[in-house]
């Protein structure tokens, strides 16, 4: 039996936060900060999209519905092999949700005030100080880092769930559907 487990909205944000995070990342080393800027300003607005969609959206969007307490994610992961995959995000995949989307967070919203020093400053930049704007940009060049890890274990966990326990994931965030496992 099937089962319909990410709208829409959900999917499309996924694939603006990847357009948007690939599209950032090519631009900048070409020197093009204009289309680094939009990049961003992409990855911003699917953000703000999928915050309001985790407060209103369908059942399986719903921060409500995949943050779960430590005792859910213990219960999950001490039994991890012997268990079907749930069809929503699992207890412990959901905090990598939340990781996911606060560091999208703090590279977008740093990237706002960044200021090269050279020709490229955000759209924010005049409403900092100087020191401040320059601790912005280093935080923004630095949480690039924290997000390629987040990401590697992201694809990390992803693979896992393919070969260790045969369960297709990709599928489902691009077509919505999913079999139905428990
Ligand atoms: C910049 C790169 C990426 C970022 C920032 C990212 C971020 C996210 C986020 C925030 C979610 C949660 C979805 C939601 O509830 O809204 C998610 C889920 C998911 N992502 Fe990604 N993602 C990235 C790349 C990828 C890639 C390349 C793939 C495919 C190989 C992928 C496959 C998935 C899948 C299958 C899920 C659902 C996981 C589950 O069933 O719980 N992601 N991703």
């Amino acid at each position: 039996m099937r089962r319909y487990v990410w709208d829409w909205v959900v999917r499309l944000c996924h694939l603006a936060f990847i357009g948007g995070c690939v599209s950032a990342y090519v631009t900048y080393q070409m020197s093009k900060m204009d289309w680094h800027a939009w990049s961003g300003y992409v990855v911003l607005g699917a953000l703000a999209v999928r915050l309001v969609w985790g407060l209103i959206g369908s059942p399986n969007a719903r921060f409500a519905d995949f943050v779960k307490g430590p005792g859910a994610v213990w219960a999950y992961v001490s039994r991890w092999k012997n268990q079907p995959a749930p069809t929503g995000h699992n207890p412990l995949g959901g905090y990598a949700v939340l990781a996911l989307l606060a560091a999208l967070a703090v590279q977008t919203v740093t990237g706002l005030f960044s200021d090269d020093e050279v020709a490229t400053a955000g759209p924010l930049r005049g409403w900092v100080s100087d020191e401040m704007a320059h601790t912005l940009t280093h935080i923004h060049r630095l949480s690039f880092n924290a997000l390629l890890a987040l990401v590697a274990l992201h694809l990390t966990a992803i693979a896992a769930y393919a070969v260790i326990k045969r369960v297709n994931l990709v599928g489902p965030m691009i077509t919505g559907w999913t079999k139905a496992r428990d």
